[in-house]
C-alpha cells in the first residue's frame, strides 16, 4: 500500500491525472522566478505593522502569503532611529512558526548577537560599515555557529567591493535600496548594479532588497537577481495583505 503524497506514475498518465501533473507544473513554475530560477519570497517588516494590535497584524500577514518576517532592529547609533530589541523578537516569536529574519542596524552587534538568537531568530543580518564597530567575519562566524543563517548588508552609500570578498560566508545578502532608519522612503534603482554583480557571482545566494519594495520596484529588482522582498509599507499600509503580497510576487 503507497503511504505518501506523491502521485503514482500510473495515476499520471491517466487523463485525471495528466490534468493534475499540468497543473502541479504550472504551481512550481508561478512560485519560482524566471529570472533567478529560485523561489521568490516575500518578508514583511514589522516596522510597519500596527504595534497596538502586533499580534493581529503577524497571524495577517501570516495567513496573507507571507514567508519570512522581518525585525529591524535600530540602536539610534549606527541610524538615526531606534525601534525594538530581543524581547519584541522574543513576543513575535511566539506568535508565528514562520522564519523570523533579523537585520540589526546596530553598534557592537557581536555584543547582542545571542540575545537575538535566544530570541528566535533564523537568520541574523549584520552591515559591513566601520561605523557599525564590530569584526564583520568574526560575527559572521559567531551567528552561524549558533546554528542561525548569516546575512550581510550594505548602505546604498556603501561600495559593493567591500563585501564581495566575504560573498562566500554568507548565506544572504541583504541590498539597502534605502538609506536605513526609516520606513516609507523611495526605492533608490540606482542599488541594482549591486544586486546584478552579486546574482552572477552566486546564482544560489539568498539576495535581499530592503527598502520601498513595491510591486513595480519588486518586478526591476527580481529582474536584476533578487529573491527575497522585504516590504513594510506596500503590505501593511494596503488594505489586502494577501493582495499586496501577491503582487509583489508578480502574481
Ligand atoms: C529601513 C528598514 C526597512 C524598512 C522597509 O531601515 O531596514 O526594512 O522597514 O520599509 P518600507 O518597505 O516602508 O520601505
Ligand atoms: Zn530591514
Amino acid at each position: 500500500m503507497k503511504q505518501c503524497g506523491a502521485p503514482s506514475r500510473a495515476f499520471c498518465l491517466s487523463a485525471g491525472g495528466l490534468e493534475y501533473c499540468e497543473r502541479l507544473a504550472i504551481t512550481l513554475l508561478l512560485n519560482y522566478s524566471h529570472h533567478s530560477m529560485q523561489k521568490i519570497i516575500v518578508a514583511p517588516s514589522i516596522l510597519a505593522a500596527d504595534f497596538s494590535r502586533l499580534g493581529d497584524e503577524i497571524r495577517c500577514v501570516e495567513a496573507a502569503g507571507a514567508d519570512w518576517i522581518h525585525c529591524d532592529i535600530m540602536d539610534g547609533h549606527f541610524v538615526d532611529n531606534i525601534s525594538f530589541g530581543p524581547e519584541i523578537v522574543t513576543i513575535v516569536r511566539g506568535l508565528t512558526s514562520l522564519p523570523l529574519d533579523v537585520h540589526l542596524m546596530i553598534e557592537h552587534a557581536q555584543h547582542y548577537v545571542p540575545r537575538f538568537v535566544k530570541a528566535g531568530a533564523n537568520s541574523i543580518t549584520v552591515h559591513v560599515e566601520p561605523e557599525a564597530k564590530h569584526d564583520v567575519q568574526k560575527t559572521l562566524k559567531q551567528i552561524r555557529d549558533t546554528g542561525c543563517r548569516a546575512g550581510l548588508t550594505l548602505n546604498p552609500e556603501t561600495a559593493f567591493d567591500l563585501i564581495e570578498p566575504l560573498l562566500h560566508k554568507i548565506d544572504i545578502l541583504l541590498v539597502m535600496t534605502v538609506h536605513p532608519g526609516f520606513g516609507g522612503q523611495p526605492f533608490r534603482a540606482d542599488q541594482m548594479h549591486k544586486v546584478r554583480r552579486a546574482r552572477s557571482l552566486n546564482r544560489k545566494l539568498d539576495i535581499e532588497v530592503d527598502g520601498g519594495i513595491n510591486a513595480d520596484t519588486a518586478r526591476l529588482s527580481i529582474e536584476n537577481g533578487a529573491n527575497v522582498l522585504v516590504a513594510g509599507t506596500s503590505i501593511f499600509r494596503s488594505k489586502d495583505y494577501a493582495k499586496a503580497i501577491r503582487q509583489l510576487r508578480g502574481e
